[in-house]
């Protein structure tokens, strides 16, 4: 039951104004006094032609008050103050939950379209370091966000499998390739020859020269060069596997950058026939001064094309298969130049979709006790990372006997530390907004009391426990609901509003591209629970009915709490 939605249609009767306008105007006040919403009346001045308290109290005389869902509304100054029928509102928003035949927030607002989400695109023979970490993690967390709402999501994998490197690679596998270490730990081997070669061309330009003509041979199909790419993108693709299998990912589609070679004169061919390709030093590019960005080069000057090229090639067919409503890509903000020339070449030569194409850009990542960089080889690997979160999980829960229950046997310990200590990495990339940089702190990233996921799956853990204890599943289900409009003192008001809110901040993360605000909003409904918990034995209740309400309402904040981590990713742990 949406209360919201009521106050906005019963504003637009009143003002005969859009209701996506109201909506927006639409505040949750900072204190509980002064309603539990509130609309500022002076967005309403102009066109009503009087001054806002005069509006406020004019509404306020004709407000529904007295129906099941409004209590009170009160002019204060230019606000309009509403005060839900709290009873009422609690019954229907954990009915509500409960009853649910689909998942929660789930809604059809996307039905029969579209979204493409491009996220993860690690590189062949380059370790999966930290920084694609973060665009796997929030690529995959929007990807769910929309598949909840209803799109079509296609999820995207751009790998990186295609450029002058892999000529690089090739010769340096031929100089110094060691075949038992690359079947042992193929990016580790990858990256040795990788920086060597780096190393050695230094002195010895003729090694670049080599690396060029292999690239060439390469993208001219030739045979034995041909092999020995395959061979490297297969070995790394397994090996980022691995790491896609221990954080839930998947993918549609891994259409990466090779995937495009041979779709580049399509592009050519469109940009001439718009007549946006000029030369330039030898080279073909569309000059992009009226968007106030520097050139973007489609040729180079022997032919060959360059990532921007493939770009181009890939969205082209993205509209030609999927017709996207959007077209996201997840990739870090040092790329944003990038994306923008991409999209304003299609503008240019009028290519609709390009408006449709959104870059989704994300902060660095930093460990304030390390360094990070790919060309010296001392990277940090994502796999280390997260098996060193998993041990010190581990450590934690082992050593600290009041965080989990005594009899826990050294199986289930390793399977909730698995849980909690990759959640611990995931919720690290979502919980702020996703433009700020990280900087890693494993104090903060493991503290049970903290904005974590540990202390999020801890506060689960424990809400299941009691319901276990009150034996109450089957006696919850079979409970008249009835008994909800029990439920009233603050404490419950505020979870219910909780919990009422959580398909609106799915909506919203979806909007702004940022799961954080999926994140905050179930850590904070986490919190609202433990604070309730400290005041109020739910399990001592006295009058039974009442505590029937209060499982009832335990369970509701389960649900939402675990669905709001499922949605970006992180699992729940139901006992611990
Ligand atoms: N492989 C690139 C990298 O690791 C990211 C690819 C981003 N996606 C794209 N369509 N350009 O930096």
């Amino acid at each position: 039951m949406d209360f919201r939605v009521r106050i906005i249609e019963w504003l637009a009767e009143q003002t005969s104004l859009p209701q996506e306008q109201l909506s927006e105007w639409l505040e949750v006040p900072p204190q509980p006094a002064l309603g539990d919403y509130a609309f500022p009346c002076f967005r309403l001045a102009r066109t009503m032609r009087q001054a806002p308290p005069v509006i406020a109290a004019s509404l306020a005389k004709k407000a529904p008050v007295g129906q099941d869902w409004l209590e009170r509304v009160e002019a204060v100054g230019g606000y309009l103050n509403f005060f839900m029928n709290r009873a009422s509102f609690i019954s229907r928003t954990i009915s509500a939950v409960l009853r649910a035949e689909t998942p929660l927030a789930a809604s059809d607002e996307g039905q029969g379209k579209n979204v493409i989400v491009e996220y993860s695109s690690p590189n062949i023979a380059k370790p999966f370091h930290v920084g694609h970490a973060f665009t796997t993690i929030l690529g995959h967390a929007l990807y769910k966000i929309y598949d909840r709402l209803g799109y079509n999501a296609i999820r995207m994998n751009h790998l990186g499998d295609y450029g002058t490197q892999f000529g690089k690679l090739i010769v340096a596998y031929r100089l110094w390739g060691d075949e038992a270490a690359l079947l042992k730990e193929p990016i580790k081997e990858l990256l040795r020859i990788y920086v060597l070669f780096h190393d050695q061309a230094k002195d010895k330009p003729e090694l670049e020269h080599q690396a060029r003509e292999a690239f060439r041979n390469l993208e001219d199909g030739a045979d034995e060069e041909v092999k020995l790419w395959k061979r490297f993108r297969d070995l790394s693709l397994e090996a980022f596997n691995s790491v896609y299998e221990r954080l839930g990912v998947s993918f549609d589609y891994f259409y990466g950058e090779s995937f495009y070679s041979d779709k580049i004169s399509e592009v050519v061919n469109l940009l001439n026939e718009k007549e946006v390709m000029v030369e330039s030093e030898g080279a073909q590019v569309v000059m992009l001064d009226e968007y106030d960005l520097p050139p973007c080069i489609i040729l180079k000057s022997d032919g060959t094309t360059i990532y921007a090229s493939r770009d181009l090639a890939a969205v082209l067919f993205r509209e030609k298969t999927w017709s996207f409503e959007r077209n996201i890509y997840v990739v870090g903000m040092p790329q944003a130049l990038h994306f923008r020339q991409v999209f304003s070449v299609l503008d240019k030569a009028g290519v609709e979709a390009a408006k449709r194409c959104v870059h989704v850009g994300f902060g660095l990542v930093k460990f304030p006790d390390r360094k990070l960089s790919t060309r010296s080889g001392d990277v940090i690997f994502l796999e280390d990372l997260l098996q060193e979160s998993v041990d010190k999980t581990l450590d934690i829960i082992r050593r600290n006997d009041q965080l989990r229950q005594a009899d826990m046997s050294e199986e289930e310990m390793r399977q909730v530390a698995e849980k909690i200590g990759i959640g611990a990495i995931i919720y690290t990339f979502l919980k702020n907004g996703r433009e700020r940089d990280i900087v890693f702190s494993w104090d903060e990233m493991l503290d049970f009391d903290g904005d974590s996921a540990p202390y999020v799956q801890y506060t689960y853990a424990r809400a299941r426990s009691i319901l276990r204890k009150a034996g109450s599943d089957a006696a919850v289900a079979a409970a008249d609901l009835e008994q909800l409009s029990l439920l009233g003192n603050d404490d419950e008001f505020a979870l219910a509003k909780l919990i009422d809110g959580y398909s609106a901040a799915v909506r919203k993360a979806a909007q702004a591209y940022e799961p954080y605000m999926v994140v905050r909003h179930v850590t904070t409904l986490a919190r609202a629970f433990n604070k309730y918990y400290n005041q109020t034995s739910i399990l001592r209740t006295e009058d039974p009915a009442l505590r029937v309400a209060r499982l009832i309402l335990l369970q509701a904040v389960c649900e939402t709490i675990r669905s709001g981590l499922e949605l970006v990713g992180i699992e729940v742990v139901e006992r611990m």
